[in-house]
């Protein structure tokens, strides 16, 4: 099991195309935008102004997490270093390797949140208690 840090996870540009006075489309294509196969794509909307989402960790999941609309906050942490990234261009994506908790808050009115996951959704592949999160941290570190 392969592990990873908040340094391998980053701001990818998505192409933006421009269409003059009919606005832009920006697009995704598998294995060549993306280090993954997408399997699926889900969006969180209508988040009330203060609440967070995310407080979890992920065993295999990797992530393409896009500000479809308006902005958020998305703190990445491995259990040693944290990395804090706002997103609020639709043209520009968080790549989220596995194995690394995340908190989204600061949602603006309006936010879209849109990710696309290189899997289904699976519970088991889910790490919710931070304790336990530093413990898997630890255990893949050592299995290297
Ligand atoms: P949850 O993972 O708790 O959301 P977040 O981490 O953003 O706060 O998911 C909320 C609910 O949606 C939970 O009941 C599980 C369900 N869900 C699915 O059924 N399929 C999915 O692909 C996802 C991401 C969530």
């Amino acid at each position: 099991m392969e592990s990873y840090s908040v340094c391998d996870c980053s701001i990818l540009d998505l192409n933006k195309h421009h269409s003059d006075r009919k606005g832009n489309l920006s697009v995704v294509q598998n294995s060549i935008t993306i280090p993954f196969d997408v399997k699926r794509v889900y969006y969180l909307y209508d988040v009330p102004g203060g609440e967070s989402r995310g407080s979890h960790a992920h065993r295999e999941l990797s992530q393409l997490i896009v500000a479809a609309s308006g902005s958020f906050r998305v703190v990445l942490d491995d259990g040693k270093v944290k990395r804090t990234f706002f997103l609020n261009r639709p043209y520009q994506g968080l790549i989220v390797k596995p194995g690394i908790w995340r908190d989204l808050d600061d949602f603006s009115s309006g936010a879209v949140c849109m990710v696309l996951a290189s899997d289904v959704y699976k519970p088991e592949d889910y790490i919710r208690d931070y304790d336990d999160f530093l413990n898997y941290r630890q255990e893949i570190s050592t299995h290297k």
